[in-house]
């Protein structure tokens, strides 16, 4: 079966789910956590190269107050339970985003937890906090401009690699495989650069549902895809392209 190097995931459908058990939404986003854990679990299992998880937008700044300091605190109490496991399972991890708006002891469990695993040759796993893919353009965009007023880079020399390298994901391989809970068929501002070619799945699942057998069949879903490219199907054609 052909597996992807690289799944990004956008885990949605938390707050449906303690809904619909009657329960606060922060209880969603703890059941979330063990649905993450057993994602990253599978994937280190099947050897993934890298897993991106989208956890809080850009645009989720925008929900009740109570609500993100419900969730800043989780990824705090994540960091602290679950980094000495990643580590022991030689996952390497990073988080993606405009860090400078978490609240400093975020950002420095963040700091400690990149550092401790930064030489961790197994699967790099991502996590998208604060994160937009149109803001990961345009800081690209500025550090490319800044780098033409300096005279080290030529405008026209610009190539897709410069602005690649300039962007959150640089060094990794694009997502081989989109995956989003939730119900909702759309991208939501991630990732926008690195899924021009990405294989798109969608599932009705809530994320906390989202357990081993649902990623399995997602990875199913994509060995049964023909990638293309851009070229069209089967063994390459000769040319018929007379010089
Ligand atoms: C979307 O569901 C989910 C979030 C905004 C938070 C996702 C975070 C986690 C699963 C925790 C992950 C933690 C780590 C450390 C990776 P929603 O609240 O939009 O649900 P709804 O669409 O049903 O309202």
């Amino acid at each position: 079966m052909s597996l992807p190097r690289h799944i990004a995931i956008i885990m949605d459908g938390n707050g449906r789910w303690a809904a619909a058990r009657g329960l606060p939404r922060h209880a969603g986003h703890s059941a979330g956590i063990e649905a993450v854990r057993a994602c990253v679990e599978r994937c280190v299992e099947r050897r993934i190269e890298a897993l991106t998880l989208f956890a809080f937008s850009s645009e989720n700044w925008r929900r009740p107050g109570e609500e993100v300091a419900r969730l800043m605190g989780l990824f705090v109490d994540a960091l602290d339970r679950e980094v000495a496991e990643l580590h022991a399972n030689r996952v390497r991890l990073r988080f993606i985003g405009e860090r400078g708006r978490l609240a400093v002891r975020l950002q420095s469990r963040i700091a400690a937890a990149e550092g401790k695993t930064a030489g961790n040759d197994g699967l790099a796993l991502q996590i998208a906090v604060s994160y937009g893919g149109r803001w990961d353009i345009v800081r690209a965009a500025q550090r490319l401009a800044a780098q033409c007023a300096e005279g080290v880079l030529q405008p026209r020399e610009l190539t897709e690699s410069h602005v690649a390298a300039a962007l959150e994901l640089a060094g990794l391989p694009d997502p081989d495989l989109f995956i989003r809970t939730g119900g909702e068929r759309r991208i939501s501002n991630f990732l926008l650069w690195n899924l021009a070619y990405t294989e798109l799945y969608f599932t009705d699942l809530n994320w906390p549902d989202f357990d081993v057998a649902a990623l399995e069949e997602a990875l199913e879903c994509y060995a049964r895809r023909e990638r293309r490219f851009g070229r069209v199907a089967g063994p390459a054609p000769r040319s018929t392209v007379r010089a």
